[in-house]
């Protein structure tokens, strides 16, 4: 199969402006060239051509962005600004997504490869969602008022509060699956506390993060609150993890990535949230219903490429319907279109990456060494893009890397049990704890079974429903800490205790 080439011709002039336009790190309310003068090429993953350049930027870089970061944090009025001011900014912001949605997602698309319909839909509204959830949180970020007894001061009369104040400079690193998205997950809960941001994309997809610096420049935030600087991990992102400047690190990408920031963490003590990898189980009870289950399986694995952390990589049936289920789900990945993001007839885009494409044909090949059987995909389309067609694999075996790693791509394994137990185990049997879903009717099992699960969050009867509303984060080696609702606005606090004698 051939897959055609994604046509630039066709996109919003908009689009066309920003991409033709000299990519430079935005700086306490200017737009700076790396130190160093060097830029790195940004790649369209459907047809592997450089579409433009950003700043590669290195340590100088971020040392510049932390200084405006601290200045802006402790002078421009940002933190003791009134919560309704702040608010109004964040949903300025979020209007000018609004209005500018069509080119975020075009720009999304060209930059990571998803179809530019679904980001419109999915990546982008999500975004808006999460800035105007996050806009309503300054006027609601309440203390506590006490009463302290102190045994040893008899005859004080005590009266206490304890606020949530802003942590401070805040260092964002994040991943290219959902970049716009996960930018506005750091971004907003960190705003809303009041603090100041050094933000810095991922090197594969550093391009809405440019553009929502410039929206965030005309919607009027005080200069150095935001800054955004683009560059490699083992260089920019390792200057912000060991900045002493910086008072918090969040960040989400592999867990191998997430283990070096802690240990970088460890010199000035900075506070550290990290979402990381997973291997989600999706659960398919006996009782389920199958016109749910099987496109919902299906979509849990195959959304976003299976470029997703809390994917439902590892899908067990009920042996009475394995073969049913397993066989539908086979199906739909079958007949899944495969193409580039702006085609709106696209189902199943490239891989952000050639890496991430050879790393995912590499977890096939070792499937299919170590005996597992495809029942449908790979396969790769006859492209120079970084496509990888729809997999499932069955006869797998608990040791095999298909089985216990995150392939971060569309590779399904399938898995039959026989009773809860066991499938309790089996599911439990990762390092990870991201997230599950549960398939069935039976309203008491989904309430036994949901606690069991050693996961961030369950679903029932669906999968990868986030919301910003919705605490997000993982157990085990998936993590520390949890986005999104209020808790997100705390990890950018810290608890202040006021003590009076009166
Ligand atoms: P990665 O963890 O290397 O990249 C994520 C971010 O971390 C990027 O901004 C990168 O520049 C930065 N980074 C890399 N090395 C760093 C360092 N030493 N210090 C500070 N920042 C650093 O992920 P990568 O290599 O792109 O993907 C590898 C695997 O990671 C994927 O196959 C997938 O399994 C997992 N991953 C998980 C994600 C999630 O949503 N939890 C997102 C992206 C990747
Ligand atoms: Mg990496």
């Amino acid at each position: 199969m051939t897959v055609a080439m994604n046509n630039l011709d066709a996109i919003n002039p908009a689009t066309r402006e920003f991409l033709q336009a000299t990519h430079h790190n935005y700086i306490n309310g200017h737009w700076h060239p790396a130190a160093s003068g060097k830029t790195l090429a940004v790649q369209d993953p459907a047809t592997d051509k450089t579409v433009t350049h950003v700043a590669e930027s290195d340590a100088a870089d971020i040392d510049v962005a932390v200084g405006a970061a601290r200045q802006a944090f402790e002078n421009h009025g940002w933190r003791t600004m009134k919560p309704a001011l702040r608010e109004r900014l964040l949903h300025r912001l979020a209007d000018l997504m609004e209005a500018n949605t069509t080119v975020l997602a075009e720009l999304e698309s060209i930059d990571n490869g998803k179809s530019a319909a679904i980001a419109a839909a999915v990546d982008i509204a999500c975004a808006i969602d999460c800035v105007r959830f996050m806009a309503g949180m300054p006027s609601k970020l309440n203390g506590s008022t006490l009463k302290p007894s102190a045994p040893f001061l008899p005859d004080t009369e005590l009266f206490a509060w304890a606020n949530h104040v802003p942590i401070g400079v805040v260092g964002a690193i994040i991943p290219w699956n959902f970049p716009t998205l996960l930018f506005c997950w750091k971004l907003a809960p960190a705003l809303a506390a009041g603090c100041a941001i050094v933000i810095k994309p991922a090197e594969e997809t550093p391009l809405t993060a440019l553009y929502m610096a410039q929206l965030i420049e005309e919607a009027g935030f005080p200069p150095g609150i935001v800054n955004v600087v683009t560059g490699y991990g083992h260089t920019a992102g390792a200057a912000i993890s060991s900045h002493p400047g910086i008072d918090k690190v969040t960040f989400t990408g592999s867990t191998e990535v997430g283990r070096l920031i802690l240990q970088a963490a460890t010199g000035n003590l900075k506070k550290v949230t990290l979402e990381l990898g997973g291997k989600s189980p999706a659960i398919v009870m006996p009782d389920a219903d199958l016109d749910i289950a099987i496109p919902g399986a299906a979509s849990g694995i195959f959304f976003n490429h299976g470029q997703v952390c809390t994917a439902g990589s590892r899908l067990y049936v009920h042996r009475s319907i394995f073969d049913k289920v397993v066989e539908g789900v086979a199906e739909i990945a079958r007949n899944m279109k495969v193409g580039p993001g702006l085609d709106p007839a696209t189902e199943l885009g490239p891989l952000v990456s050639r890496t991430q494409q050879e790393r995912v044909c590499a977890y096939i090949a070792a499937g299919m060494e170590g005996g597992a059987e495809i029942l449908a995909g790979g396969t790769t389309p006859d492209s120079n893009g970084f496509f990888v067609n729809p997999t499932v694999f069955v006869n797998t075996r608990h040791d095999m890397s298909i089985v216990r790693e995150e392939i971060f791509g569309p590779v399904l394994v399938a898995m039959p049990f026989d009773d809860l137990d066991e499938v309790v185990a089996q599911a439990n049997d990762t390092r990870f704890g991201l997230a599950a879903s549960i398939w069935s009717r039976d309203i008491s099992l989904v309430h036994k079974l949901a606690p069991r699960l050693r996961a961030g969050t369950v679903w029932v009867n669906c999968h990868n429903v986030i919301d910003a509303a919705l605490p997000f984060g993982g157990f085990k080696e998936s993590g520390w800490g949890r986005e999104n609702g209020m808790d997100a606005v705390k990890a950018f606090t810290e608890t202040q205790t006021t003590v009076i004698s009166l």
